[in-house]
């Protein structure tokens, strides 16, 4: 069942900037989506279309996509929260974007003040929009594993809104561990719902890193032959409404494995490296993932050596 080609979406503009809390220009955004596509990324989750006042650091979402030089094969997304958000959002050409629902009312409250049925609702005519407009609409259910407010989130409760979704006419289902509790059995039953509704190629997992489950909730899902999963260079990430969630998986720590796995992903680990020194030098700290920190060391240490 184990996929021979792996696609990883990178979130790490979206969902790992959403959440630092130092200013980051647009300027550098833009050249942090340059420096992912230079090492092969081909799916780019660039900004959000959200409310300015909930994440300021989204706040130059048009500005970030008027300034990226797209190159051809590589679809950028945009996360879109209501019509609104479609509204400014299509200006931008976005060649997907992405809604979102929780599996956990209460978490729903509060992360877009409203309940999973009536955040379908409002999704409703935003993906009538986009799909008139020929956009691509990926879905993301967030806390399938856990919930800040509610505590253990079940599968059934994970497959309700799986079926909303299907029922609302969205391309694709992804299913994120935004805190990062899932283990692998869990996450392979909360993946078997998605799929006894969307095909193998429109399901993806998101996991979040906080309890160092990420890389084996992942190789749980190779085994069940899904080959589509979000990360986010240099571990960026966390979400500004479930506190304590640490960032997304880091692009690299999956790439060292699949790499390890002999699995096709289209991206190289030296100019994604290179992506991931440029964050820790923007934000002026390390990366928090394995490998980042593993091959930067070597890589100064072989400089260190070339210079003596
Ligand atoms: P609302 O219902 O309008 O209510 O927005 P509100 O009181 O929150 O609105 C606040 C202000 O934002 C109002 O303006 C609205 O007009 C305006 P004011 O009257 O104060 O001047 N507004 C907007 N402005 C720009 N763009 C928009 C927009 N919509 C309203 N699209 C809403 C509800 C959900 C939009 C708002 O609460 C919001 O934007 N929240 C932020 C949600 C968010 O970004 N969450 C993080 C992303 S989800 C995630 O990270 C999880 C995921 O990655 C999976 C995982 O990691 O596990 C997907
Ligand atoms: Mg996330």
């Amino acid at each position: 069942m184990r996929p021979e080609h792996v696609t990883l979406v990178e979130v790490g503009p979206r969902d790992g900037l959403q959440n630092e809390a130092q200013a980051v220009s647009a300027e550098a955004k833009v050249a942090l989506v340059h420096s992912l596509q230079a090492a092969g990324l081909k799916e780019i989750e660039v900004t959000s279309f959200v409310s300015p006042r909930w994440v300021p650091q989204m706040a130059d979402n048009a500005q970030v996509m008027a300034k990226i030089q797209r190159v051809p094969g590589v679809r950028y997304s945009v996360l879109v929260p209501n019509v609104r958000g479609w509204e400014s959002a299509c200006h931008s050409q976005p060649d997907e974007i992405v809604v979102f629902a929780a599996a956990s009312e209460a978490f729903s409250q509060r992360n877009i003040n409203c309940s999973i049925e009536e955040s379908m609702l409002r999704f409703e005519p935003v993906v009538k929009a986009a799909k008139e407009q020929g956009v691509k609409v990926r879905a993301a259910i967030s806390c399938a594993l856990g919930c800040p407010y509610q505590g253990t989130v079940s599968a059934d409760e994970v497959e309700r809104v799986v079926r909303l979704f299907k029922d609302l006419g969205v391309d694709h289902c992804g299913v994120a561990d935004t805190l990062g509790v899932g283990t692998p059995d869990r996450v392979q039953e909360a993946m078997e719902r998605a799929l006894r509704h969307f095909p193998l190629h429109e399901v993806s997992g998101h996991f979040h890193d906080t309890y160092g489950q990420a890389l084996s909730n992942i190789y749980g899902c190779l085994q069940m032959g899904l080959h589509i999963f979000d990360t986010s260079v240099a571990g960026l990430g966390g979400c500004p409404y479930a506190k304590g969630a640490t960032g997304n998986v880091a692009t690299e720590d999956v790439l060292f494995m699949l790499q390890g796995l002999g699995i096709e992903t289209g991206i190289q680990m030296e100019p994604l490296i290179d992506t991931v020194a440029m964050v820790s030098g923007l934000l002026q700290r390390p990366p928090v993932s394995r490998v980042g920190r593993a091959l930067l060391a070597k890589r100064a240490a072989s400089e260190g050596a070339c210079s003596t």
